[in-house]
């Protein structure tokens, strides 16, 4: 018998929630971008001499002190374990680590028994890879996945096809980096079992039409998988409406601490998953002759789970929550124009990925000049970008480069630091092009 847990429902949906911070945003006159900067003790460091830059969002988000300090206080005041122990500690813990489902389910709008906490996008992924997809999929039937898709979003399907000899599909994309919604849905063929798509895309910062997507699977029969790992820090998001099976996303990129993450799927597809990783807290009954699990989502939650980190993911759910997606997506929408056109003012400066619809992702080439050295040239200057293949090789391979370097905005940027970056590059270029 569970002691502790908190069964709370998600009584106010998060849409008038998210309403209401906004409007309280708006009253005060919108967010302070200039204070809320501040909330980020490491954007004060310097690097190498110089202020910090911190252009690398899509790799992991900076913290605010509010998230810091969540995780914290969880050691200094309510360390124990989740769902074991009647004392106080165990219930303060079991409560953080439950209230922080909570607060997750509002902000994707989904309900909380729908939610299993993961320690990411890519346990979530696998987690469907082997608790849905190996059980379920046969030899000759096949996944569908695109060209812009991260190693998290390929691999797992990968080991899945060679363990059941499933074909992997993949739908392709446009040279401007948009998904080609006709081929996609050309590929939704009857062999076609499951079909998994990014959300947003880690290099490209396309936003994919995922409504559009799951709508034309929903026609066909077809699961869908939405990895929405570089969407849920940036947009304002509402899974139920969407219409998706599954949806995954990862707390780190979302000013929450590294190994925390969500999977959220239909009731019924977890119903029907076995767990994949056995152990305590996933059972309701262990006898030598059988096991009986307990419901989801805990029955794919075994072991003790990341509890400070969940403190801080629910910490940084209020955080993002208290400024407004909205808020958030229209400034990094700013922030990306501001810097796309600065951008396509260096000469030799090739931009990869230009569709409209795009999230504050830039990565760009530089002719004669290899990205990695203008990643480490640029950290001279104490700007952090990121260079490479940014574990999405078959996209490499698709434009034809080993590597690109990208920068990636968040809402705690300023016009300032562009303006750094674009005279950066300006002065490595006459040094190496
Ligand atoms: N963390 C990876 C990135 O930088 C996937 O986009």
């Amino acid at each position: 018998m569970k002691a502790s847990r908190i069964e709370r429902s998600h009584s106010i949906p998060p849409s008038h929630a998210e309403e209401g911070n906004e409007r309280a945003a708006q009253v005060r006159g919108g967010p302070d971008w200039v204070r809320i900067r501040t909330d980020f003790p490491l954007l004060a460091r310097s690097v190498h001499g110089k202020p910090l830059v911190y252009l690398d969002s899509a790799n992991t988000s900076q913290k605010p002190h509010q998230v810091i300090e969540a995780v914290d206080r969880f050691y200094r005041e309510h360390n124990a374990n989740v769902s074991r122990a009647v004392h106080q500690l165990g219930s303060e813990s079991t409560a953080l680590y439950e209230g922080a489902r909570n607060k997750l389910a509002s902000f994707l709008n989904v309900h909380r028994n729908e939610l299993v906490l993961t320690s990411g996008t890519t346990q979530a992924i696998n987690l469907v890879a082997y608790s849905y997809a190996l059980p379920k999929l046969k030899s000759g039937e096949a996944i569908l996945v695109t060209t812009m898709e991260h190693h998290a979003n390929i691999v797992p399907w990968q080991l899945v096809c060679e363990r059941i000899g499933t074909q992997l599909k993949v739908a392709p994309i446009t040279e401007s980096g948009e998904l080609i919604v006709e081929k996609f849905v050309e590929a939704l063929t009857g062999e076609v079992k499951l079909a998994c798509v990014t959300h947003v895309s880690n290099v490209l910062g396309t936003v994919n039409p995922v409504r559009e997507l799951a709508r034309e699977c929903r026609r066909r029969g077809i699961p869908i998988l939405i990895d929405g790992s570089q969407a849920a820090p940036h947009l304002p998001l509402d899974i139920a409406s969407i219409g998706c099976d599954f949806y995954c996303i990862t707390g780190h990129k979302m000013c929450g601490p590294t190994g925390t993450g969500a999977l959220w799927a239909k009731r019924e597809h977890l119903q029907a998953m076995p767990p994949c990783f056995g152990g305590g807290e996933m059972i309701r009954e262990v006898k030598f002759s059988g096991t009986t699990f307990a419901d989801p989502p805990h029955k794919f939650e075994a072991g003790t789970p990341n509890i400070a980190g969940f403190a801080g993911l629910g910490a940084a759910v209020d955080y993002l929550q208290d400024i407004g997606m909205t808020n958030i997506a229209a400034r990094e929408r700013e922030l990306l124009d501001y810097a796309t056109q600065a951008l396509q003012q260096v000469p030799g400066l090739r931009l990869i990925g230009t569709a409209p619809d795009k999230a504050a992702v830039i990565s760009f080439l530089i002719d004669g000049v290899h990205a990695h050295d203008l990643a480490t040239l640029l950290d001279q200057e104490g700007i952090a970008l990121r260079s490479g293949h940014h574990c999405a090789h078959p996209l490499m391979q698709f434009y034809g480069v080993p590597a690109t370097a990208r920068a990636s905005l968040a809402f705690w940027n300023t016009t300032e630091e562009i303006d750094v970056l674009v005279a950066a590059i300006a002065r490595v270029r006459k040094l190496l092009a």
